[in-house]
């Protein structure tokens, strides 16, 4: 199936003159320079739906081979950059190519592309076969292909044998794996997932997520995921932009974008983190001494000198705090305001001085403190991040 990508891989690049040096040191340039010529590659897109802007500014680059996740809020853009790169919805401004081609002119049915949408979109009166074999019937496959390339993309999503069935014969579940294999059976250059497991139950979710990666590795397609849902982006990308808005509020591998978050915007979306406002006390090269605004002071890890006076965040994890009275360092008094007992850890939120909740989510070792109880929270001096006064991250 791969067949086509892999002679993708040595088309030359018909880039226009000087569109690299345009995009030089953006995120978007290093990430696609790493695997030659990007898979997929937006350059400053705009799109609107009238004079409502649902996208602006859009820059990114897909390395070949790689699973890439648009996370966001409902409504922040992500099924309208998804369509647009099939060419189901126009750009207004930028440019996007695939396999380092300009498509903004190629229609529709030109762009070889595998989609796969929220519900499941059978045909309710075709078989399983049918259903599979409709892309290769469209593309004029001969008649024996078919036949082999529907067994192999069954086979593929776990369902061999299935081919006489009827789509309301099969399990969510079983819909959305033969959706899945009308989409990749004709070896498109991309695959877009728009919240594909969204209509499934969460034990089914889990193990479709599984499958998906193990889909997308097997036949190395280029896959862009759509989804709001942070575990799902955690666990299956290699990459996530967070867009909020229209715009992309930062790019990165799971672990960028979870431990170190480059705004408040996405250490709130990713996680839930805890976001305790302040002012810079003193502070050298190393540290910064923060007061806080619900009274305590903490001393915590700074990548430069910071100005005493200076409003800050302290962004921490509800897994970075330790609970108790092992909690030592940056240590917080505070009351458990709630217990949500998790079998092998706990979530409490914890008031600290009347003036603040704080989230903390931890393994359970010994007694489980319940609501009312005074406890102690605290973090190490480097296991959070800091944002300045606008809420970017301090770098
Ligand atoms: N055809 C349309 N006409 C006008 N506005 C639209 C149209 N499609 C989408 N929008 C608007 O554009 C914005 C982005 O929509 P989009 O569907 O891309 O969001 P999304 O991130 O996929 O959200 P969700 O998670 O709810 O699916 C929204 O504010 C939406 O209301
Ligand atoms: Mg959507």
């Amino acid at each position: 199936m791969p067949d086509k990508l892999t002679d993708q891989t040595s088309a030359p690049r018909p880039s226009p003159a000087g569109a690299s040096q345009a995009v030089a040191g953006s995120a978007a340039a290093r990430q696609g320079a790493e695997g030659g010529v990007p898979a997929v590659e937006f350059r400053d897109i705009d799109i609107t739906y009238g004079k409502f802007v649902a996208v602006q500014n859009f820059s990114l680059a897909i390395r070949r081979g790689s699973f890439v996740t648009l996370l966001g809020p409902s409504g922040c853009g992500k099924t309208t950059i998804l369509r647009s790169i099939a060419g189901l919805v126009d750009i207004s401004a930028g440019q996007i190519s695939i396999g380092g081609r300009r498509v903004d002119d190629v229609p529709i049915y030109k762009r070889n592309i595998g989609l796969v949408f929220q519900s499941y979109a059978l045909f309710p009166h075709k078989n399983v076969f049918d259903n599979v074999a409709f892309g290769l019937k469209y593309r004029n496959v001969p008649k024996a292909d078919i036949q082999r390339k529907v067994r192999q993309a069954l086979e593929m999503v776990r369902l061999p044998g299935s081919e006489k069935k009827l789509p309301s014969q099969l399990s969510g579940g079983q819909q959305q794996r033969i959706a899945l294999a009308r989409a990749i059976v004709f070896g498109p250059e991309v695959l877009l997932l728009d919240e594909p497991l969204s209509a499934l139950d969460a034990n089914m979710r889990e193990e479709m997520r599984v499958e998906i990666k193990k889909i997308q590795k097997e036949t190395g397609i280029t896959a862009i995921f759509v989804t709001h849902d942070q575990e799902e982006a955690l666990s299956m990308s290699d990459r996530i932009v967070v867009m909020n808005a229209g715009a992309v509020e930062q790019i990165g591998t799971p672990e960028e974008v979870y431990e170190t978050p480059a705004t408040a915007f996405v250490a709130d979306f990713l996680g839930k983190a805890n976001m305790l406002a302040g002012t810079v006390s003193a502070a050298d090269e190393q540290t910064a001494t923060v007061s806080l605004a619900a009274g305590q002071t903490v001393t915590v890890a700074s990548p430069r000198a910071l100005a005493p006076g200076a409003a800050v965040t302290v962004v921490v994890r509800p897994q970075k705090l330790s609970v108790g009275p092992a909690a030592t360092s940056n240590r917080l008094a505070g009351r458990v305001v709630s217990t949500s007992y998790l079998g092998s850890s706990a979530i409490y939120e914890v008031d600290i001085g009347g003036r603040t909740t704080i989230r903390a989510n931890t393994t359970i070792s010994g007694r489980i403190a319940r609501e009312g109880e005074a406890i102690d929270v605290g973090f190490g001096p480097a296991e959070c991040v800091l944002l300045d006064g606008s809420g970017s991250r301090i770098g």
